[in-house]
């Protein structure tokens, strides 16, 4: 079986996998609340500008993967209206379903399906726009997911990319202070899972930089792609176009 990373470890494929399972099985109840937390609110602001790049119309089809608690796929369905579509996705029940109650609550239904990234559930050309928030990074093989995207996008298509990336240099000491010191205790007391947000603050130290990601969505077949780098370089949101 090859090998792969989860956080700074060297596992099985496989065993990847159950590994990020296990970790969004454990944070699904807490996951708003410590996303509010851990970004200061900030992941809001980073998902609106994502949203405001899209630029969705109504009637537009849109596929969010690895949605989670939908908070992407809420502003989408705004965006396209009753005429439009949106397919709230990810490969974790415990996720999607705590997404599809946020959704209901809003008065918003969606069709939510449990489906892998590596392996998505639909014909070639069926989307207007495919995106996916702070989900690539626990993808064992982001190369084929990024094909699988560029696939089921129409010519002309857009994929939103949202994603943490690489700091700029002089914010990096605090960086790692904060990802490595505040972050697992933070985890630890709101969530009670310290190693979860451990993993997450090695899996953004093991993500492909923002030139390096370019260079993946390129190789997809994306024949443009824009990087914005949001808060220094925290986040990073790559748009592509579908040529
Ligand atoms: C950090 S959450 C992001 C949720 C939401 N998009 C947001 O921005 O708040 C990452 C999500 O990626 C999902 N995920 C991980 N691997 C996946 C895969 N191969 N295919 C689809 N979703 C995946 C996880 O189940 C989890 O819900």
């Amino acid at each position: 079986m090859a090998q792969t990373h989860f956080g700074f470890k060297t596992v099985d494929e496989r065993e990847k996998a159950q590994r990020v399972r296990s970790v969004f099985d454990s944070v699904a109840p807490r996951y708003d609340l410590m996303n509010d937390l851990m970004s200061a609110g900030l992941h809001r602001l980073w998902k609106r500008y994502t949203l405001t790049v899209a630029q969705a119309q109504p009637g537009d089809q849109v596929l969010d993967i690895a949605g989670g608690t939908g908070d992407l796929s809420l502003g989408f369905a705004r965006q396209v209206g009753p005429t439009g579509l949106v397919v709230h996705t990810d490969i974790n029940e415990a996720m999607l379903r705590e997404g599809r109650d946020r959704l209901l609550n809003e008065g918003v239904v969606l069709p939510s399906t449990v489906c892998d990234a590596e392996k998505l559930p639909f014909a070639d050309g069926s989307f207007d726009i495919v995106s996916v928030a702070f989900g690539l990074r626990n993808m064992t093989h982001k190369d084929q997911a990024l094909a699988e995207m560029h696939r089921v996008l129409r010519p002309g298509g857009k994929l939103l990319v949202l994603e943490f990336s690489k700091v700029a240099k002089p914010l990096e000491k605090a960086y790692d202070w904060y990802s490595f010191s505040v972050l697992p205790r933070l985890g630890r007391w709101v969530a009670g899972d310290a190693d979860s947000y451990r993993y997450l603050a090695e899996s953004i130290r093991m993500h492909p930089g923002q030139e390096e990601l370019r260079q993946m969505m390129k190789q997809a077949g994306f024949g443009h792609v824009d990087v914005h780098n949001l808060t220094g370089g925290v986040v990073a949101l790559h748009l592509g176009i579908k040529c």
